[in-house]
């Protein structure tokens, strides 16, 4: 796979991708207007064919910065995507100054939970019931890495 960089113009795209990641809609109206905000990356992975695969959506405000989503399709997990796309998000919040990356994740995303422990995240608090499941709420883990600058030239 490899990492591409999107933006507003690949909102259909993203939106897909999420759909078929979360199993729930993300209208791409909605979601182009975030891609267009201060400080978002948008980066999409393409597997062997060029198809896209996932995606990651980031956002650097100042000297922070948070992953906002990320998701492979079903069919295209465990192949490594999912790390590429977050180191490939770790180097470009780095390079556009944030010096710590954070997250949050459910307490029974397994799989999320591994990747990001994986990539050297840090648990740094809770949010209970912080998503909610019909009428069920789950914690969320708030994450924390911090970043390295960018290498100079
Ligand atoms: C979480 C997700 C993005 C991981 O993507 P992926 O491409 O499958 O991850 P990778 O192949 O890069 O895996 C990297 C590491 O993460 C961990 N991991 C990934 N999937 C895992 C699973 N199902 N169970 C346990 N560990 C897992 C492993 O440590 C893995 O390394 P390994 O394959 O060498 O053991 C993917 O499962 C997904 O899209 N899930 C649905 C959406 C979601 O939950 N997003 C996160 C919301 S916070």
């Amino acid at each position: 796979m490899r990492i591409v960089e999107a933006g507003p113009a690949e909102a259909a795209v993203l939106s897909a991708l999420y759909e078929s990641a979360f199993a729930e809609a993300w209208a791409p109206e909605q979601l182009a207007q975030l891609l267009a905000g201060p400080g978002v990356l948008t980066l999409i992975a393409l597997d062997e064919a060029g198809e896209p695969a996932g995606y990651a959506l980031g956002r650097v405000a100042a000297d922070e910065a948070e992953l906002l989503s990320i998701g492979l399709l079903p069919g295209r997990r465990r192949r490594g995507g999912g790390r590429l796309l977050l180191d490939a998000l770790v180097d470009r919040c780095a390079s556009a100054g944030a010096k710590a990356l954070f997250l949050e994740v459910a307490t029974d995303n397994a799989a999320a939970l591994a990747l990001y422990r994986g990539a050297g995240f840090r648990e740094a608090g809770i949010r209970k019931g912080y998503y909610k499941v019909g009428a069920a709420a789950v914690d969320a883990i708030v994450m924390k890495r911090d970043l390295l600058p960018a290498a100079a030239g």
